[in-house]
């Protein structure tokens, strides 16, 4: 059975789908793409069906990582039937996740940074509202942890 992993964050347009490119490629080039089922969703509501932002797609363009064909959606309670690892990329993301979780769900429920290798953030900071350093700085947070996510998922499955 291949192992699902869903990554949230607020607007599903900037961190989560750039947690969703960039486990992606990595997953591929580890040749686990039927092993590792992958997703990301916003707890909000407001850019249900659009790419992600353009300052994302950009940052992420740099880096080798092609985002265009993400569309963002909502997260639902029935996500954590269906995913086995559910990420949040911040506090207020994983407080909104918990307030929606069916009881009794057996979904990994936690922070994404919690798989990262380097401790010197716990949560991936909204770059939404500020400069270019913002989404690179995101990307050098969401690469470090994807690579120790997928050692993680290598060491359990
Ligand atoms: P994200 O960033 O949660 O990383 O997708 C944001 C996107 C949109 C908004 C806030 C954060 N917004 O307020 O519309």
């Amino acid at each position: 059975m291949a192992i699902k992993v869903l990554f949230v964050c607020l607007g599903n347009i900037c961190r989560s789908p750039t947690a969703e490119g960039v486990f992606r490629n990595l997953v591929a080039t580890a040749h686990m793409e039927d092993q590792i089922i992958i997703d990301s969703a916003g707890t909000g509501d407001w850019h249900i069906g659009k790419t992600p932002d353009v300052r994302t797609v950009a940052a992420a363009k740099l880096r080798g990582y092609d985002l265009t064909a993400l569309r963002a959606r909502q997260v639902a309670p029935k996500d954590f039937e269906e995913f086995d690892y559910v990420l949040a990329m911040d506090e207020a993301n994983l407080h909104d996740l918990r307030a929606i979780a069916p009881q009794n769900h057996s979904a990994h429920l936690s922070l994404f940074l919690d798989f990262a290798t380097q401790a010197s953030h716990r949560e991936v900071p909204d770059p939404y509202y500020g400069g270019e350093a913002g989404f690179t700085k995101v990307l050098d947070l969401i690469e470090d942890a994807a690579a120790g996510l997928l050692k993680h998922i290598q060491s359990h499955c």
